[in-house]
C-alpha cells in the first residue's frame, strides 16, 4: 500500500541507538515503528510489530546478537535484517551474512550509507512483491480567498478518492482555528491534530488509526484542535512527524490548509506532490492568484506543482472570461467546478459529502474525474456513483 519502511532497532547501547533514530528520522520514506534495548526481547517485538526492517547492533554482545539474527530470519521471514558494528573484521561480516543480515554497515552510521542500503532493501521488496509498492500521493488544497470552496473541494475530492477500494484516503484539517471539514462530514471526532502531534512519539500505526474519525464513505479525518489555542502549539516538526505516519498507511493524504500561508501551510504546500489552487473567477481571487504564484515560484520554488482549479465556474453572467483568466494568471487553468449552490447548500447543511447527496449531479461528477485526473483512479474505471454516460458537463473541465 505504501512504499514506506516500518523499521525495528535493538541495540542496548543508549548513546548509538539515540544516533541512529536520528539518522532515520531524517530519512524520506522511513517509520521507526519499534525500538528496543534488550536482544532477548527483540524477537517478541518484532513478532507484534511486523516491521518491514529490523536493524540490530552487534557490538554490545556479538553472540547473542548474531544468534538474535538467526532467530529472526526463521520467526520474520519477511522481514529484512541490517546490522552495524564498529568492528570491520572480515570474519564478523561473514558470519553475520552467513546467519541472515542482508547489509553490514560500519559504526558510527552514515546517513548515505543507511539511506543507501534501505534503499536496496526497498526495491527488493517491490521486486519481490511483483512491481512496484503504491506509495503515498499528497494533495494539498488552497484557495485565493476565504469562501473560495477550498474546503468543498478538499472534502469531495477526498470522497471521491475514497470511492475506489484500491485507494485509503485520510484528509487533515490544516485550517487549524477555523477549519470546518468535520462539519461537512457531519462527524464528531474523539481526537484532533493537536492529540496526534502531543503523542506523536508514543503512537504506532495501530493507534493513528485508532485516532482518526472514519466517515461511512471510507475517507478518515484527522480535524482541527478543538481549542483555539491548542492551534499554536503544534510545531513543523511535530506535523512533518504526523506526515510521516500518515504517507505509511494511506495512499492519499488530503490537506485543507489555512489561508494564511503560515509556516504549518508552507510545509504542507512543500510537501504535497500537487497543490490545488482553488480560485473564481472574479478580480479579487485572480488579483491574489498572481500574487500568490509570484511568491510561490520566488520564494518557496514550488510553483511547478500548482494546479489551478476554478471553482464555481458559471456563477455570474459578468464573470472574468476563461481566457482572459488564463491571460492574467499566465497559466493554464487544470480545472473547473460547476456552480451549484442549490446541492452544495445541501451538503453543507446536511454534512453530507457530494458522493452521497447528490451522486448523479453534474458536480459530483467533476470531482469524480478531477479524482481521475490526478491519479487516484488505480485501474482507470469511474467512481462506482458516477453516471455511466458522459453528461453534458464533460464540457466542464478545463483539460479533458
Ligand atoms: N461549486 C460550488 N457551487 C456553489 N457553491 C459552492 C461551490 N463550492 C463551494 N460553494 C459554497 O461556498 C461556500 C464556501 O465554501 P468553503 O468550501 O467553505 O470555502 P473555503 O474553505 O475556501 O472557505 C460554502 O457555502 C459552499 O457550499
Ligand atoms: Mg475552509
Amino acid at each position: 500500500m505504501s512504499n514506506v519502511l516500518r523499521i525495528a532497532v535493538v541495540d542496548p547501547k543508549d548513546a548509538s541507538r539515540d544516533a541512529l533514530k536520528t539518522l532515520l528520522l531524517g530519512l524520506e520514506a522511513v517509520w521507526l515503528e519499534a525500538e528496543c534495548s534488550r536482544y532477548e526481547f527483540f524477537a517478541d517485538v518484532v513478532a507484534q510489530t511486523t516491521p518491514d526492517v529490523a536493524i540490530i547492533a552487534l557490538d554490545s554482545n556479538v553472540d547473542k546478537s548474531l544468534e538474535l539474527v538467526s532467530t529472526l530470519l526463521k520467526s520474520s521471514p519477511s522481514c529484512a535484517i541490517l546490522v552495524t558494528s564498529s568492528s570491520t573484521d572480515g570474519n564478523l561480516i561473514l558470519r553475520a551474512m552467513r546467519s541472515g543480515a542482508k547489509e553490514f554497515l560500519p559504526q558510527p552510521l552514515k546517513a548515505e550509507d543507511l539511506s543507501t542500503a534501505l534503499q536496496r532493501i526497498a526495491r527488493q521488496r517491490s521486486t519481490s512483491s511483483g512491481g512496484p509498492v503504491r506509495g503515498c500521493s499528497i494533495l494539498a488544497i488552497t484557495g485565493a480567498t476565504g469562501g473560495v470552496g477550498t474546503t468543498s473541494v478538499a472534502v469531495n475530492l477526498a470522497c471521491a478518492l475514497a470511492a475506489h477500494e484500491e485507494n485509503s484516503v485520510v484528509l487533515l484539517d490544516l485550517d487549524l482555528c477555523l477549519g470546518d471539514a468535520d462539519v461537512f462530514l457531519d462527524t464528531i471526532p474523539e481526537y484532533t491534530l493537536f492529540d496526534v502531534a502531543e503523542n506523536i512519539n508514543r503512537l504506532d500505526l495501530t493507534l493513528l488509526k485508532r485516532s482518526l474519525t472514519k466517515h461511512e464513505t471510507g475517507l478518515y479525518l484527522l480535524p482541527r484542535p478543538v481549542q483555539l489555542e491548542d492551534a499554536r502549539k503544534i510545531s513543523v516538526d511535530e506535523l512533518s512527524r504526523v506526515l510521516g505516519l500518515l504517507k505509511t498507511s494511506f495512499t492519499h493524504v488530503i490537506i485543507d490548509t489555512s489561508k494564511s500561508f503560515n509556516d504549518l501551510d508552507i510545509f504542507a504546500l512543500t510537501e504535497a506532490e500537487h497543490i490545488l489552487l482553488i480560485t473564481q473567477l472574479d478580480l479579487p481571487c485572480l488579483r491574489n492568484v498572481v500574487r500568490l504564484m509570484i511568491s510561490f515560484k520566488e520564494v518557496n520554488k514550488f510553483d511547478d506543482k500548482v494546479k489551478i482549479i476554478v471553482n464555481r465556474a458559471g456563477y455570474e453572467t459578468g464573470q472574468i472570461s476563461l481566457k482572459k483568466a488564463q491571460e492574467t494568471i499566465g497559466r493554464e487553468l487544470f480545472w473547473q467546478i460547476p456552480n451549484d449552490y442549490r446541492v452544495m447548500v445541501e451538503v453543507r447543511n446536511n454534512g453530507v459529502p457530494l458522493i452521497r447527496q447528490a451522486p448523479r449531479a453534474a458536480i459530483t461528477q467533476s470531482f469524480n474525474q478531477l479524482a481521475a485526473a490526478l491519479g487516484g483512479n488505480p485501474q482507470g474505471q469511474a467512481a462506482e456513483t458516477a453516471p455511466k454516460k458522459a453528461g453534458w458537463l464533460n464540457l466542464w473541465p478545463a483539460r479533458a
